[in-house]
């Protein structure tokens, strides 16, 4: 009972007996009343032939009665008629059960009545004005009803007797001649009608026991398929997908759960492709470190040179190895929002004189222009050591790959939506297209760099976008290979810094 098919099983099933039971219920009462309309409809056209009998065989009964003749004249007239039913040609006649003579107010008159049981005190037939039968002319059947003492209800037609031959027969007080058939009882019509209905329900409740089954299993089963899913994603196999099928809800929950055990997918794969690469990045200067120091220890390396070389290479590496865990819980500290960016009002050129002194021997080294301007003419609102860290990567990143004799700008503009532009760019080896769109992922090299110098971590830019996001900002690349690259990052100016900034 707790399944949800057998629920929905269940429900269906109530549902399809409820419908079959009104159906039926409403059948039957229909029935009932059909079936009298037809009863009347025989008795409409039944009672003027029985009537025009009466007139035809009355003078020949009244003649032919013996004088000792105990049965009284007009029930003898009347049985002579209903004598005539086993024979008779017309079928209709055989259904007639009682004939009966009644007077003007409806009641049954016993000297005139013919039928199989005999009549209580005052039989009265339900017709609406009886007295109307003594005085019209117009002789059509009136339906009305018989009701016999301890026997059955029985339909009948009553029209009148006057301008019949032997109507004398009858007395004085008769109107109306009387012809009735029983009514179609209801346990009738139901014992009649119940074996073919209880068949065309069973063939129903078959049919509905199939739907039901199918209608259930067709939203039970898609939400087996996700339950038996989740339960192994529980058990950590992310490889869970479920067939999209079954009502819109279902097909819904279906692809949502598709989508986040694909995204779970993928932040267990971005989690291990991170282990893998701290510790690849890691293993290169520990092994060095482990080398030098083994030497070191075990006396390889002795003379005073070799050991004043291997205690820089030593120092060098640890450098790096505490750079990287530095730069990776500074990464991490910025995206959790643990460190927040302090709220200075800044000038771009103060930053912009910071690096230029800071650049300024190394472009003269490796022989690479370097070119400052600034067109802006409003301040921003940012942290000036995160800024200038963000800067620094990308000067650093262009003069490690712009060749000598080349250019690297550092530019900045305000656009028209209260932002300002922070651009720089180099004429260096580029950035092929398929790079693009990880540069900014943590680790990431690109293929100009990916064997080359050990001098940084593919860091650097991941750290930078999170630094300018965290100012409101946002920071992008666009690079041709051989041609040279431009960083270009947003910054809001100082009054809307505020509305921006999510983490600031
Ligand atoms: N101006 C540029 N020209 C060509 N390639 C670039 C440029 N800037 C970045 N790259 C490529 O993008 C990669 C990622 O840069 P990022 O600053 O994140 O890391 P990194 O400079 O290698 O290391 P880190 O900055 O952590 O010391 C670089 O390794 C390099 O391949
Ligand atoms: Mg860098």
């Amino acid at each position: 009972m707790g399944s949800l098919q057998v629920r929905l099983f269940l429900t269906y099933l109530f549902i399809i007996a409820v419908t079959l039971g009104l159906a039926m219920l409403s059948l039957f009462l229909m029935l009932g009343g059909y079936r009298d309309s037809i009863t009347y409809g025989n008795l409409e056209t039944l009672g003027p032939f029985v009537r025009t009998q009466v007139g035809i065989s009355a003078p020949d009964v009244i003649e032919s009665r013996e004088p000792d003749d105990t049965v009284p004249l007009g029930a003898d007239v009347l049985l002579n008629i209903l004598g005539l039913r086993e024979d008779a040609e017309d079928e209709r006649l055989r259904t007639v059960t009682a004939l009966a003579v009644i007077d003007s107010n409806g009641e049954v008159l016993p000297d005139a009545w013919a039928g199989p049981l005999p009549l209580g005190e005052a039989t009265t037939v339900d017709i609406t004005a009886p007295g109307d039968l003594a005085t019209t002319s117009d002789i059509s059947p009136r339906r009305c009803e018989l009701d016999i003492p301890d026997g059955p209800a029985l339909l009948c037609v009553a029209m009148p007797l006057r301008g019949l031959d032997g109507e004398e027969a009858f007395g004085p007080d008769a109107v109306g001649l009387v012809v009735a058939t029983p009514a179609a009882g209801m346990g009738e019509v139901l014992g009649e009608l119940t074996p073919r209905l209880l068949f065309a329900g069973l063939i129903g409740l078959a049919a509905a026991l199939i739907l039901g089954f199918l209608l259930s299993q067709s939203v039970a089963a898609p939400l087996r398929n996700i339950a038996r899913a989740a339960r192994n994603v529980g058990r950590g196999n992310y490889r869970q997908r479920v067939p999209v099928t079954g009502p819109r809800e279902v097909r819904e929950l279906a692809a949502n759960f598709n989508r986040m055990t694909g995204e779970v997918q993928n932040s267990q794969q971005t989690l291990r492709d991170f282990l893998a690469n701290i510790s690849h990045e890691l293993k290169t200067p520990l092994t060095s470190i482990r080398g030098f120091s083994d030497a070191l220890i075990d006396g390889t390396i002795d003379d005073p040179d070799g050991i004043r070389q291997s205690a820089r290479i030593i120092n060098d590496e640890s450098g790096r190895v505490l750079r990287l865990v530095e730069e990776l819980l500074d990464l991490s500290r910025i995206e959790s929002g643990q460190i927040s960016m302090r709220r200075e009002t800044l000038h771009l050129d103060e930053i912009f004189e910071h690096l230029s002194a800071l650049f300024s021997l190394r472009c003269e080294e490796a022989n690479v222009r370097f070119e400052v301007s600034n067109t802006t003419a409003t301040p921003i609102e940012g942290d000036f050591d995160r800024l200038e860290q963000v800067l620094n990567n990308l000067l650093d990143n262009a003069f490690r790959h712009t060749p000598e004799g080349g250019l690297v700008r550092l530019t900045a503009r305000d656009l028209h939506d209260g932002a300002v532009q922070v651009m720089v760019s180099d004429n260096g080896v580029g950035i092929p297209p398929e790079d693009l769109p990880h540069l900014f992922d943590r680790f990431y090299r690109a293929y100009n760099n990916r064997n080359g110098s050990r001098s940084g971590h593919g860091l650097g830019l991941a750290i930078s976008r999170e630094i300018v996001r965290a100012h409101g900002g946002e920071i992008w690349a666009t690079s041709e290979p051989n041609r040279g690259t431009t960083f270009i990052f947003t910054l809001p100016i100082a009054d809307r810094a505020g509305d921006r900034a999510s983490v600031l």
